[in-house]
């Protein structure tokens, strides 16, 4: 039974959640494995709509186990949270599984995130605020506290100690805000390590049995292909992989144990935060697509900027993340633009640039050079078959289909589940 990783394609909020949802009807397991609760995943199933920040969409089903994986940074208090909001709407989450090996994010973590970006002023990142990237920094510094410490009281305490006598100085002295006391911090999160104690295990055995076990089992990526700290438009990124290697070293598996790599992108391009944007469009079309297409960030409620599709950075998405297939989502939101565009490369200083590049000055200052394609008017939300599909979007995906080198797997018409079709 396959592995499958889904992973955003673009700079995030592609519909990895309404993905993951569809693949895990009949699934085994679903692993988030990267990221924390920066994320906002959306499931829409009839009159139902579900917001998952740390939770692995498969929640939704009785029979999947939803994964939360070494690779991840937790706010214990926000997925306790999740998980009481999911209970009081009659979903039981106790399938949850968590790793023991993933990190914390700690209350110094959050407000080191709010005056790190406070301090960049205008060349902050825009971060969601929730403590990620501080986390992510303890982690790899090696200062950072994890799951299974909260079972260890006595080195809780002590790591803690030792990590707040250092950040203490930085938040009072760099940035002149109040220090934090050690004893608070170790009762609330020793009160969440009794609560959470029946989820924690060795998700990584987990994942492994339910792999040779030919379990299906799907990994739930967060963010995206440009938001990762290695291939992403850096500094203005996340602090983890989420491309397809992120589910390796974020789930403790092997390369050989993917199957597939299902790429997540919209028909579209949309951003939150900082950073360059080759298509951006800050006219009425841009207006247009955040308003139909209701681009406002799941998390932080924040407008997403928006643009015409990039080929240039799709395929390196599909170079970087080995993706196999690809979800076009949203392609609903095109209808009715008399005509539409694709980026198949930019131009800077004389030189054409074909494939994403290397130098990320060339990413400010170029010009996309798009190709014009005829649009549709009617409302293609009730379409679930590309036969039914107008010939204008139909010749669309196949362009983009020939563009990116790899099949378009799956296309969405809505937020709905039903919403779907796999045009094969
Ligand atoms: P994720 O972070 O990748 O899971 O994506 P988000 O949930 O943050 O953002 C995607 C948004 O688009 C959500 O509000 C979804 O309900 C919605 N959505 C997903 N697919 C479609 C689609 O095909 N058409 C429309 N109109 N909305 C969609
Ligand atoms: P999903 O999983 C879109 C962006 C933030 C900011 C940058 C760094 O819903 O696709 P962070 O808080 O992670 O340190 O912020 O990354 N960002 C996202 N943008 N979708 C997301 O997640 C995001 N998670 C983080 O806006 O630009
Ligand atoms: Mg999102």
């Amino acid at each position: 039974m396959p592995a499958t990783v889904v992973i955003g394609a673009q700079w995030g909020d592609e519909g990895k959640g309404k993905v993951a949802n569809l693949l895990a009807q009949g699934a085994d397991v679903v692993v988030r494995y990267q990221g924390g609760n920066n994320a906002g995943h959306t499931i829409v199933i009839g009159s139902e709509k579900f917001a998952l920040s740390l939770v692995p969409s498969g929640v939704i089903y009785p029979t999947v186990t939803p994964v939360i994986g070494n690779g991840c940074v937790v706010d214990p208090k926000v997925l306790l949270d999740e998980m009481a909001t999911l209970r009081g709407r009659g979903i039981d989450p106790d399938n949850l599984r968590l790793s023991g090996n993933a990190h914390l994010i700690m209350p110094y973590h959050r407000k080191l995130d709010a005056v790190k970006e406070r301090y960049l002023g205008r060349n902050q990142i825009g971060t969601t605020k929730r403590g990620i990237g501080p986390a992510y920094t303890d982690k790899y510094s090696r200062q950072g506290i994890r799951v299974q410490d909260l079972y260890d009281p006595g080195i809780l305490a002590s790591k803690l100690e030792d990590v707040l006598n250092e950040k203490n100085l930085i938040l009072s002295r760099i940035y002149n805000t109040l220090p934090m006391d050690p004893e608070p911090i170790v009762e609330e999160y020793l009160g969440y390590a009794e609560t959470l104690a029946p989820y924690v295990t060795d998700t990584s055995l987990l994942v492994w049995n339910a792999i040779k076990g030919n379990q299906t089992v799907v990994f739930e990526g967060a963010q995206g292909t440009l938001l990762d700290i290695d291939h992403g438009t850096y500094p203005f990124v996340t602090s983890s992989n989420p491309v397809a290697g992120g589910a390796l070293t974020g789930a403790g598996i092997g390369p050989r144990d993917i199957d597939r790599v299902l790429g997540i992108a919209k028909a579209y391009i949309t951003r939150v935060g900082t950073g360059p944007f080759p298509t951006e469009l800050d006219d009425e079309i841009g207006e247009r697509m955040v308003e139909i297409g209701g681009e406002f960030g799941t998390v932080t409620g924040r407008r997403r900027r928006c643009g015409w599709l990039d080929m240039v950075a799709l395929r390196y998405a599909v170079r970087v993340g080995g993706i196999t297939e690809l979800a076009i989502m949203k392609l609903d939101v095109l209808s009715g633009f008399g005509s539409v565009r694709i980026a198949t490369s930019y131009e800077a200083g004389g030189e054409r640039y074909d494939d994403f590049p290397r130098q990320q000055r060339v990413l400010y200052g170029c010009t996309p050079i798009y190709e014009d394609h005829a649009g549709w008017d009617e409302d293609i939300s009730g379409v679930r078959s590309l036969d039914d599909l107008p010939k204008a979007a139909r010749d669309y995906l196949a362009r983009i289909e020939e563009l990116a080198g790899v099949p378009v797997s799956m296309v969405s018409v809505g937020p709905d589940r039903e919403a779907t079709f796999l045009p094969a």
